[in-house]
């Protein structure tokens, strides 16, 4: 199978109550990692890639990367996803490049200028045979350059979603129901602690989630910064050197239950890193002699599959889903 688009995928997550993982690339290991999951597990995934990625690892390595993960798992439907484009140039140049889905965000503009933006890469993306992910409301955490305090977030407003998506003709829109980027996606002030010191989360905004699905229903809905940050993974950071006090993420329940509503796509990076991270501290902490890169790089490696295995049979709900 080549690389697919979205809509099939998202019709039939919709229709069954799961949602696929888009999960970030950036290296061979990432790719592998993720693509032996999903195959395993027979599951539909979204490889997704950001301008950081692009800057880091060069759009030719990634995209050849993810051509021969398909290659690897013909069975499986993936996609190879722009994720948080911010102009039109760098969607086109993604259009042109051999991807099937990219992302407009840009959603910290005023709504007129989000629309038209929006609808001008929809345009281009559409002719193309390629599909348009867009964003209403904007998320908290860092995202490429730009970086939004916790607190300073603001909610997608339901009233505006049905005009957005009529007039600018996305696919899929993604919405900000308290979700946010990286390892630390609550301040303490906004969260309790449990007996044994761990920060509890404040509880997404269904409410705001169920309320844009009564204006566009049957739309994919996508939601970012969903990563559930384990908090074993940040232990073993910590124990091997690290420093990472007060990492929180996203309740994987929670997402389990967005999943069974409308939204189709579930955004997963920062678990990613987390897994790797902690994996390879403790490796050279555990083996101070080693300096072969694929002495480390190979249980790295595992530690990124168990993580998407993990997200695809208990948050996403994708397995068996090919
Ligand atoms: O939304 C942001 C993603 O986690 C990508 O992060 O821009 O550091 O590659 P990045
Ligand atoms: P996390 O930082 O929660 O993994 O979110 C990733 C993301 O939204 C990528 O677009
Ligand atoms: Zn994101």
């Amino acid at each position: 199978m080549a690389l697919v688009t979205t809509t099939e995928m998202f019709k039939k997550a919709y229709d069954g109550g799961y949602a696929i993982g888009a999960f970030n690339v950036n290296n061979m290991e990432i790719v592998q990692g993720i693509t032996e999951a999903a195959g395993e597990l027979n599951s539909p995934v979204i490889l997704q890639v950001s301008k950081g990625a692009r800057n880091y690892a060069n759009h030719t390595y990634l995209v050849k990367l993810v051509e021969a993960a398909v290659k690897e798992n013909p069975d499986i439907p993936m996609a190879l996803h722009l994720d948080h484009g911010d102009s039109f140039e760098v969607c086109k140049s993604c259009i042109d490049g051999g991807f099937t889905s990219v992302m407009i965000d840009c959603s910290s503009m005023p709504f007129e200028d989000n629309v038209r933006i929006t609808k001008q890469v929809v345009d281009y993306a559409h002719d193309h045979g390629v599909v348009v992910e867009a964003e209403l409301g904007t998320l908290a955490g860092v995202e490429d350059e730009v970086c939004v305090e916790a607190g300073k977030e603001s909610y997608t407003h339901p009233d505006e979603v049905e005009e957005f998506v009529t007039r600018t003709g996305c696919d899929s829109l993604a919405i900000a129901i308290g979700t946010s980027h990286g390892a630390y996606k609550f301040k303490a002030s906004q969260c309790t602690r449990n007996e044994e010191g761990i920060l509890v989360p404040p509880p997404l905004r269904f409410d705001v989630l169920e309320e844009c699905i009564k204006r566009i229903p049957g739309f994919p809905i996508v939601l970012h910064g969903s990563s559930s940050v384990p908090q074993e993974f940040v232990k073993i950071v910590n124990q091997y050197g690290g420093n990472m006090p007060d990492a929180i993420g996203i309740p994987e329940a929670e997402l389990r239950h967005a999943a069974e509503l409308a939204v189709c796509k579930i955004n997963i990076d920062s678990d990613i890193r987390l897994a790797m991270t902690a994996t390879i501290r403790k490796y050279m902490a555990e083996h101070p002699d080693h300096f072969d890169p694929r002495q480390y790089l190979k249980p790295a490696r595992q530690a990124v599959k168990d993580m998407v295995a993990h997200k695809i049979q208990n948050v996403l709900g994708s397995a068996g889903k090919a």
